[in-house]
């Protein structure tokens, strides 16, 4: 199996030369008993002859072969005959006439076609319990060189920066205030539990106070949340942490790391300074602190239009501390009614109690409320939201935040509905950074009647707010920042406490932590920070959103080799499986199955 070259390499320049080459079979042709052969392996594909006039032997065993064989062949490089070059191969004028056939493993027929067109077809089980084919595929083929790319681009990057990569523990310890954890019993300390890293956000700061200075990380981490096309239980994040920085060291740190990432792996310059939005302007005009700004469609707020409306549900909420949102999905009168009902239905998951609209066709204001619209209101909605013929305008009446977010994903829907109806063009490769900032450092949860922190509990609030930690703990914001990209946030981090009062007055004081509680979970960092921590402050970004965002998908699966299923399965490796009464044993463990009823 000595291969000269590989199967994206040959050209003109080669002709008359024998080459060897290895790899899959990825398509047999007959042609009046010459079988041609598209030989493939991981860079491309070079058309294979096998003429029987040449070697009847080895024609007839080419003839049996099926797709997916390994096979090596030895032969001379000939021009394509005229008519029969492919422009669109880099070795499609010229073809390999075959005088050597090795078949060095047959395949069974795939359970389904490896080209791009026909994998994207079938059902994601499938291509996930046959990973190893998917992966196969040119697309998955290149997403995982891309994958690689981009990572070798960040070593570089924080190397050059004089970051250094050091690893932290997976197994470490449970502190439940973050996601849900994965716990692993311990067999030497029984009824005891490691809980599995879900940041190494404890560790990185930790070594701050060892005076690392700089450090970085390409980590897995481990979350037990419900799955979707951008979470994994297990994902990988871009771990930074540095001491003596300000968040403008880490704007333009990461910055940095963004341009040479897309310059390294797509060839794009991107442009810095990436824009800085405050969380309220986010929530305000996009209803949503992951903004996709690939498009307009804002929305604009109608509160104090609307106090002295005939309209009960606007006046109501407007003099009742509530907001007024309204935005413009221009062009989209001619939404069809279960277009209308699934916007309806997605504006009600998020808590509306209805979606009032109106059409503006033909001149004419329709909807169920015009009624109640005095000529000094439309006045206003017209100069605002600029409506013209064929537009359709959404309102929510609602507590501020959530009449943000109802039209917030009202706005994303009517995205998709006009680039469906090709009224909108959103496309991948529109980079549009941004980083969203002034988040609050608190915010109250109702279900459990008390504050919880927004970002995590070791996040500093701006200086000029410490004072109100006491009096008045919403109002003070964080120094936390999220990079978002397209409507998907990218990363997050922020200035950390490092100061030990400070810390404990936030999980005792705001959070609400008991004491004894704060002790045993971060009593050894509290501990720490007394001898000598040095300010600092970091950022984890997503490895799996970034790589997927770079490919061209949306769904990190299609740039992670051997993800989990929605429902948390390998379908492949086919797990989780029970396990055996004697590893139970060893490891303290009883389980209580819930029968099905
Ligand atoms: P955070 O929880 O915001 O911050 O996570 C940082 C980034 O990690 C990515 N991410 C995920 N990707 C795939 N699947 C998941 N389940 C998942 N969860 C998170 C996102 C997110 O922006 N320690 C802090 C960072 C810091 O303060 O430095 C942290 O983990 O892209
Ligand atoms: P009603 O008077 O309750 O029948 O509502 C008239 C229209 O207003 C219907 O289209 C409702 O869907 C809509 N609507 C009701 N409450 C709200 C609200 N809070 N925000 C936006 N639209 C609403």
């Amino acid at each position: 199996m000595n291969r000269t070259h590989h199967c994206a390499q040959l050209t003109k320049a080669d002709l008359d030369t024998t080459v060897s080459l290895a790899g899959w079979v990825d398509s047999i042709r007959d042609h009046g008993g010459i079988n041609f052969i598209d030989l493939r392996d991981r860079n491309g594909i070079t058309q294979v002859k096998f003429d029987p006039q040449d070697d009847a032997n080895l024609g007839g065993r080419a003839a049996h072969l099926k797709p997916e064989s390994v096979i090596s062949i030895t032969g001379k490089v000939v021009e394509r005959p005229e008519g029969t070059v492919n422009s669109s191969l880099p070795t499609g004028e010229i073809e390999v006439n075959a005088t050597v056939l090795e078949i060095l493993n047959a395949s069974e027929t795939p359970p389904f076609p490896l080209d791009d067109a026909g994998g994207d077809k079938v059902n994601e089980d499938l291509r996930l319990t046959y990973r190893y084919l998917d992966l196969r595929r040119p697309k998955m083929t290149k997403n995982l060189q891309i994958r690689h790319k981009a990572s070798k681009s960040i070593r570089d990057y924080f190397d050059s920066q004089e970051f250094i990569e050091i690893e932290t523990p997976s197994l470490f310890k449970s502190t439940p205030e973050g996601a849900r954890e994965y716990l692993v019993p311990s067999r030497i300390h029984p009824g005891e539990f490691y809980a599995l890293s879900q940041s190494p956000q404890q560790y990185k700061q930790i070594l701050m106070v060892a005076g690392v200075e700089k450090y970085f990380q390409i980590a897995r981490c481990f979350r037990d949340e419900d799955l979707r096309a951008d979470r994994q239980m297990e994902f990988t994040q871009v771990d930074v942490e540095a001491s003596f920085v300000t968040r403008e060291d880490i704007y333009a740190l990461f910055e940095g790391m963004l341009k040479k990432v897309w310059k390294d792996v797509l060839g794009t310059e991107i442009e810095t300074p990436i824009l800085r939005m405050p969380f309220h302007e986010a929530m305000n005009r996009f209803g949503v602190d992951k903004p996709d700004m690939r498009f307009g469609l804002e929305l604009v707020d109608f509160t104090e239009t609307f106090k002295k409306s005939s309209f009960k549900v606007f006046s109501g909420t407007a003099n009742g501390g509530g907001s007024i949102k309204a935005i413009n999905a221009k062009g989209l009168a001619d939404i069809t009614q279960g277009e209308l009902k699934n916007l309806e239905e997605a504006a009600k998951s998020l808590g509306a109690k209805g979606l009032a609209f109106i059409k503006i066709e033909g001149g004419e204001w329709k909807s169920p409320i015009v009624k109640f619209f005095n000529d000094e209101e439309k006045a206003a909605l017209t100069a605002q939201l600029n409506i013209e013929d064929g537009d359709i305008i959404f309102f929510a009446a609602s507590e501020w935040e959530q009449a943000c977010a109802i039209l917030g994903r009202v706005r994303l829907d009517a995205a998709q509905l006009l680039v469906k109806r090709e009224k909108l063009t959103i496309r991948h490769d529109d980079w549009k950074f941004v980083w969203v900032i002034e988040f609050p450092l608190m915010s109250y949860d109702e279900e459990r009647g008390g504050f919880a922190a927004t970002h995590h509990p070791f996040t500093s609030p701006v200086p000029e707010d410490i004072e109100l930690l006491d009096s008045d703990p919403k109002k003070v914001r964080g120094q936390h920042y999220d990079l978002v990209l397209n409507g998907m946030e990218l990363g997050g981090g922020s200035i950390r406490i490092h100061q030990p009062e400070l810390q404990k007055k936030v999980f005792e004081d705001v959070l609400k932590i008991p004491q004894d509680v704060v002790e045993s979970r971060f009593g050894y960092m509290l501990k720490a920070f007394t001898f000598g921590a040095p300010p600092h402050g970091g950022i984890a970004f997503g490895l799996d959103r970034m790589v997927a965002l770079l490919c061209g998908t949306t769904s990190i699966r299609d740039v992670i080799a051997f993800p989990k299923t929605q429902r948390g399965q390998d379908l492949m490796a086919q797990s989780p499986t029970p396990v055996t009464a004697k590893q139970l044993k060893e490891l303290h463990i009883q389980t209580v199955v819930p029968t099905e009823e």
